[in-house]
């Protein structure tokens, strides 16, 4: 068998086991083969594509001083990324087969996209870590802006401003400059306290380059005894500059890795279900 065969036969033997519960650290190559463009990849990634937003450089989009000199760019990409368009993949279907098995732990997210919630994962396992399109704020006094006049607005070119202040409304989504959800130190917080205590846990990091700080610190930060599982295109973060030996990597396509996994655990009839819905 190949090397990657070997990984998931081992990874299939801890859930056969249902002795260690699950926690994912995940990022938009999880949701590339729903359609939605990663950021970094070449060719293909978000920040190759944005030449025609004429920004300083690709990060500018989601920079919150530049925001609020220029929303233009980020309301096109939104239209573009707004929920709604897209579909749960494999991987967020495998997750959600995992919660029913009571072998989840929890997902953080770095992505927008809602894909987490939309595969039917329940809220309490979900931590959206970069926030989402869920709710949105005035720039300027914090006064809320309702969902559905936001898309309209936006899906009509037209910025979307406060009613109270006249300022600039955004999307709950963390831009540079702006600081993470509280949701996210809370629960990991609380999370890697239990990980350092009972040491019974699987970190499974998939579909991000880990570029982004705090997030990316997340997997270096575990103790040695949690197994330790990379399945991504390409050898990332701490992964990469401290391995462990007990690492497991897997250098393949997500939703390729999923469905092998989803085959050999015969969840195929329980997966086939959930695609339906
Ligand atoms: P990146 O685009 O930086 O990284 C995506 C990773 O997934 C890369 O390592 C790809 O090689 C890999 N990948 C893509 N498609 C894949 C596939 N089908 N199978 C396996 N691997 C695949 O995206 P993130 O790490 O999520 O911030 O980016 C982190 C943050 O940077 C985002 O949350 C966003 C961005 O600025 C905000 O929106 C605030």
């Amino acid at each position: 068998p190949e090397m990657s065969d070997l990984n998931i036969n081992k990874i299939a033997e801890i859930i056969r086991n249902g002795d260690k519960k699950f926690i994912f650290l995940v990022g938009a190559g999880i949701s590339t083969s729903a359609g939605i463009p990663d950021f970094r990849s070449p060719k293909t990634g978000l920040y190759h594509n944005l030449q025609k937003l004429k920004l300083p450089y690709a990060e500018a989009v989601f920079d919150i001083d530049y925001f609020s000199n220029n929303p233009k760019p980020f309301y096109i990409l939104s239209k573009e990324l707004y929920p709604g368009q897209f579909l749960p993949t494999s991987f967020h279907l495998l997750v959600k087969l995992m919660e029913q098995r009571k072998l989840l732990k929890r997902i953080y997210t770095q992505n927008i996209d809602t894909l987490e919630r939309l595969s039917g994962i329940h809220d309490d396992y979900i931590v959206e870590a970069h926030g989402s399109f869920n709710a949105n704020h005035c720039i300027d006094c914090g006064s809320s802006f309702e969902n559905e006049s936001f898309k309209e607005l936006i899906f009509k070119d037209i910025h979307p401003t406060c009613e109270k202040c006249d300022g600039l409304v955004k999307p709950d989504i963390t831009f540079f400059g702006e600081a993470l959800p509280a949701k996210f130190f809370d629960k990991w917080d609380a999370d890697f306290t239990e990980i350092d205590e009972k040491g019974d846990f699987v970190l499974v990091t998939a579909g991000t380059s880990l570029s982004v700080y705090p997030f990316a610190s997340l997997p270096g930060e575990v103790s040695k005894r949690t197994q330790r599982v990379l399945v991504n295109k390409e050898i990332v973060g701490d992964y990469k500059t401290s391995p462990r030996k007990t690492d497991i990597i897997i250098l393949d396509d997500i939703d390729t890795f999923a469905d092998e996994l989803i085959r050999e655990l015969n969840w195929s009839k329980d997966f086939e279900k959930l695609s339906l819905k």
